[in-house]
């Protein structure tokens, strides 16, 4: 049975009303990533960092998974060899019931302790200086279980050994400008798949790819899956 791995970008949640980063109106457009989204910025303004990310999750939580989302959960639930690899750090995968996931820049309902680097699940409300680490019992270290620029993305190991080993790569709604989520179609070709894109429009890595099909997710991804299922 064919080998799937599925890379997603903020444009797979945007039907759920969750904005994207680089689209006109997205969120980089809004505020500095150099101001939230850095381990410069944790350690300049915690509060305002904490603040960004108590909103993206409030924001998040109130949001359902789309068709899309759901098109995932139904492959693997056929038995279809699918891992999703996502950039996003919402949990609308999850709440699709996709389980074969692997959260490359973090999720959104953790927390992770800057000093010991426990990581849990954050329940409701917001993060502040006096929330201690529940492994250390540190107070003011608590931030969001996000992955900033200049950290290691998580997983990349089994990102890795997934895309030299699968058949089929599938890109949606995902810019290609952040790397090295960017760089995964060069990656999956090396190892002989055929690769796909999904995306409203063009992306910056568009001519990697064998076929790039534009159009809204939440369209193009059950259509995709339609005709792995043979439906
Ligand atoms: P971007 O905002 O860079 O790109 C979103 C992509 O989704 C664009 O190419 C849009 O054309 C496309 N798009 C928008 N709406 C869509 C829809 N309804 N259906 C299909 N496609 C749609 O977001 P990402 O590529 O996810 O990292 O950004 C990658 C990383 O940059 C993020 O994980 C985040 C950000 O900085 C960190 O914060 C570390």
């Amino acid at each position: 049975m064919s080998r799937i791995v599925v890379l997603t970008g903020a444009g797979i949640s945007a039907e759920s009303g969750l904005g994207t980063f680089r689209d006109a109106g997205g969120v980089w457009t809004q505020v500095r990533l150099e101001d939230v989204a850095t381990p410069e910025a944790f350690a300049r303004d915690p509060a305002m960092v904490r603040a960004f990310y108590d909103a993206r999750r409030d924001a998040a939580r109130r949001a359902a998974p789309n068709a899309a989302h759901r098109a995932l959960a139904a492959l693997e639930a056929a038995g279809r060899d699918l891992l999703i690899i996502t950039q996003n750090v919402d949990d609308l995968h999850e709440r699709a019931g996709s389980r074969n996931l692997l959260h490359l820049h973090g999720e959104l309902a953790k927390a992770l302790c800057a000093g010991c680097g426990a990581r849990w699940a954050w329940g409701e409300g917001p993060m502040t200086d006096d929330s201690a680490c529940p492994e250390c019992g540190e107070p003011g270290g608590v931030r969001p279980d996000v992955v900033w620029f200049g950290e290691t993305p998580y997983g990349l190991d089994a990102a890795y050994a997934a895309l030299g080993a699968c058949e089929t790569f599938v890109s949606i709604g995902t810019s290609g400008a952040v790397y090295p989520a960017g760089g995964f179609v060069r990656e999956a070709r090396a190892a002989g798949a055929r690769t796909l894109e999904l995306n409203l429009e063009p992306s910056e890595v568009s001519r990697l790819f064998h076929e790039t099909r534009l159009g809204p997710a939440s369209d193009l991804v059950p259509a995709w899956a339609a005709e792995i299922l043979g439906v």
